[in-house]
C-alpha cells in the first residue's frame, strides 16, 4: 500500500487536533480555504540566517514572494528581519501596502514598463534580466538606483556548463558594464544568479562565474558588493525516508502489474516496452534527507581550486562581500494547509470517487502532482483496512483529479465532511493561479494560536500586531 505522509510541526498537529471543534467556524469560508500559520515565518527565516551567521557573512535574506501570493505572509515578513524579493508589479504592490518600502525590496524576473515605473519610483533594487529592461531604466530614470546584474550562463573550464532562460549572456553583460560605467546614476551593486538545480556543483559553478566577473567589474573600476544566489534551498515535506523510498517503489512495480495505483494507468512520465520500465519518474522530490538548510551550508562551505581552496563563504567574507539569499519555498515550510469540503463520494467500476469542492488547481505547482496523503476528518466509522480512493475535483473536466494516485484512507467521508492538505503554503496554495488580475484566488485565512486554541483572521485583515494583542 503506498503511503505518502506529510511531515507535520507542532502548530500543524494542534490544528488538526483541534479541527473537528473547527468545523463550523470552517464553515465560514468557502471550500477549499487556505489556513495560513503566518507566525511560523520567523523560525524559518532564522534557519537560513543561523548558517549565513554561522560562516561570519555580510548577508540580506529576501522572501521570495511568488510562491504564495498571501498578504498576511508578506505583512508578518514587513515586521521580520527580512526583505522581499517581487517577481511582477502585483507582488510589488503588495510588498508595498504591507509595509515593505523599496529598501527592502527587489524586484527580480522579467519585467515590463509598468513594473519597472513602480519599482524605480519606489527605489527598489532592480535585478536586471536583459538589455532592453536596462536601456528602459536609463529612459525612465535619472536619479541613482540601485541593479544588479542577472547571469544566464554558466562556464566551467571555458564550456557553457549551464544556461538558463533568464538573465543575461556573458557578452550582454558586458554590453551592459558599458552602459552602466557610462551612466554614473545607475549603482551596480553586483551580480546575480538562480539557478533552478539541487545540485550543489552547478551552483558552485554559477558562484565562480559571478566571482570572475564581480573582479571583472573591479578592474574596469566599478565597485561591487553583492552577490546574490537566489533560492533553490530544498526542503523536507516527507515524515518517513522509508516510507517513501518503498511507497515510489510500489508505485513503479504497479505500471508494469494489473493492480493500478493509478488513474487510468498513468505512469507519471515513464514508459513501459516489453514488460519493463523505461525513463524517470516525472515527480518532485518530496523528501529530502538533508536536515534543514544543509543545502546552503554545504554551498557555503565549498572550497573553490581557483581562490587556493578557499571556500566559497571565505571568499565571499575576505572580500566583503554581501550575499543576498532569495528563499522561498524554505520560508513557507509549515505555514499552511488547505482544506476542501467533500462533495460526494461514488464508486466506478472497482473504484471509489471521492469528490472534492475544490479543482487540481488549489494543489498543484505546475503541472507536479502533490506527493503529499491528505488527512481526512470524519466521524464515519473506521475500516479495518485502509482502502485506496480517488480524490477528483469540481470541475466539469475530464483531467480535473486532484491526485492522479489512490490514496490510501481508513474512513470513507461523506458529503460535508472535510479533507486537509498538509504544508501547501509553499506553491502548492495559490501558484497555478497567475494571473493576479483576473483570477479569482482561493481564500486565504491566517490561522493565530490564542489561549491555546485558534482565531481566525481573513488575509487582507490579518495585522501581526493587533492579532497578537
Ligand atoms: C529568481 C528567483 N529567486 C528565488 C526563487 C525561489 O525559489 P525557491 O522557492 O525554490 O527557494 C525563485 C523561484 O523560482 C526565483 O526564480
Amino acid at each position: 500500500m503506498i503511503s505518502f505522509n506529510a511531515k507535520k510541526d507542532e502548530k500543524t498537529k494542534k490544528f488538526l487536533s483541534q479541527i473537528k471543534d473547527l468545523k463550523n467556524t470552517l464553515n465560514t469560508f468557502s471550500s477549499p480555504c487556505n489556513i495560513l500559520f503566518p507566525e511560523n515565518l520567523e523560525n524559518n527565516i532564522k534557519i537560513i540566517e543561523k548558517v549565513l551567521q554561522k560562516h561570519n557573512l555580510l548577508y540580506k535574506v529576501f522572501y521570495a514572494h511568488k510562491c504564495n501570493k498571501s498578504l498576511a505572509i508578506v505583512k508578518e515578513a514587513s515586521l521580520l528581519n527580512v526583505n522581499i524579493d517581487v517577481a511582477n508589479i502585483y507582488e510589488l504592490r503588495r510588498a508595498l501596502i504591507s509595509g515593505f518600502t523599496g529598501d527592502r525590496i527587489e524586484a527580480t524576473g522579467p519585467k515590463n514598463k509598468e513594473f519597472l515605473i513602480l519599482a524605480i519610483e519606489q527605489n527598489v533594487t532592480i535585478n536586471v534580466d536583459n538589455l532592453s529592461e536596462l536601456n528602459t531604466i536609463l529612459e525612465l530614470n535619472k536619479k541613482n538606483i540601485n541593479i544588479l546584474l542577472r547571469i544566464s550562463s554558466f562556464f566551467e573550464n571555458y564550456a557553457v556548463e549551464r544556461i538558463t532562460r533568464f538573465g543575461m549572456s556573458y557578452e550582454d553583460i558586458l554590453e551592459a558594464l558599458d552602459i552602466i560605467c557610462r551612466n554614473k546614476f545607475l549603482n551596480l551593486l553586483g551580480f546575480s544568479f538562480h539557478v533552478d538545480t539541487v545540485k550543489n556543483s552547478e551552483k558552485v559553478t554559477a558562484m565562480k562565474n559571478a566571482l570572475k566577473l564581480t573582479t571583472k567589474t573591479i578592474e574596469m573600476g566599478l565597485s561591487p558588493k553583492v552577490i546574490d544566489i537566489g533560492g533553490g534551498f530544498k526542503v523536507n515535506y516527507i515524515d518517513s525516508e522509508d516510507e517513501w523510498n518503498s511507497s515510489i517503489t510500489e508505485l513503479k512495480q504497479s505500471f508494469l502489474s494489473l493492480n493500478s495505483l493509478t488513474w487510468n494507468n498513468d505512469t507519471f512520465g515513464m514508459n513501459i516496452k516489453n514488460n519493463t520500465l523505461a525513463g524517470t519518474l516525472n515527480i518532485y522530490n518530496f523528501y529530502n534527507k538533508d536536515k534543514e538548510a544543509e543545502d546552503l551550508d554545504l554551498f557555503l562551505s565549498t572550497p573553490i581550486e581557483d581562490y587556493q581552496n578557499q571556500t566559497v563563504a571565505e571568499i565571499l567574507t575576505d572580500n566583503m562581500i554581501t550575499i543576498y539569499v532569495e528563499p522561498g519555498k524554505a520560508l513557507l515550510d509549515n505555514l499552511g494547509v488547505t482544506i476542501s469540503k467533500v462533495n460526494f463520494v461514488k464508486k466506478i467500476k472497482d473504484d471509489l470517487v471521492v469528490g472534492l469542492d475544490m479543482r487540481r488547481n488549489d494543489l498543484v505547482m505546475v503541472e507536479s502532482e502533490v506527493f503529499l496523503d491528505p488527512i481526512v476528518v470524519s466521524e464515519s466509522e473506521k475500516l479495518k483496512e485502509k482502502v485506496g480512493v480517488y480524490f477528483v475535483g469540481n470541475l466539469c473536466l475530464e483531467g480535473d483529479l486532484i491526485y492522479k494516485r489512490k490514496i490510501f484512507i481508513d474512513q470513507i467521508p461523506k458529503e460535508g465532511d472535510l479533507v486537509v492538505f498538509i504544508n501547501t503554503a509553499g506553491y502548492f496554495m495559490d501558484f497555478n493561479y497567475l494571473d493576479n488580475s483576473k483570477t479569482p484566488v482561493t481564500n486565504k485565512v491566517a490561522a493565530v494560536e490564542k489561549n491555546n486554541s485558534f482565531v481566525f483572521y481573513m488575509d487582507e485583515v490579518y495585522n501581526p500586531i493587533t492579532s497578537k494583542e
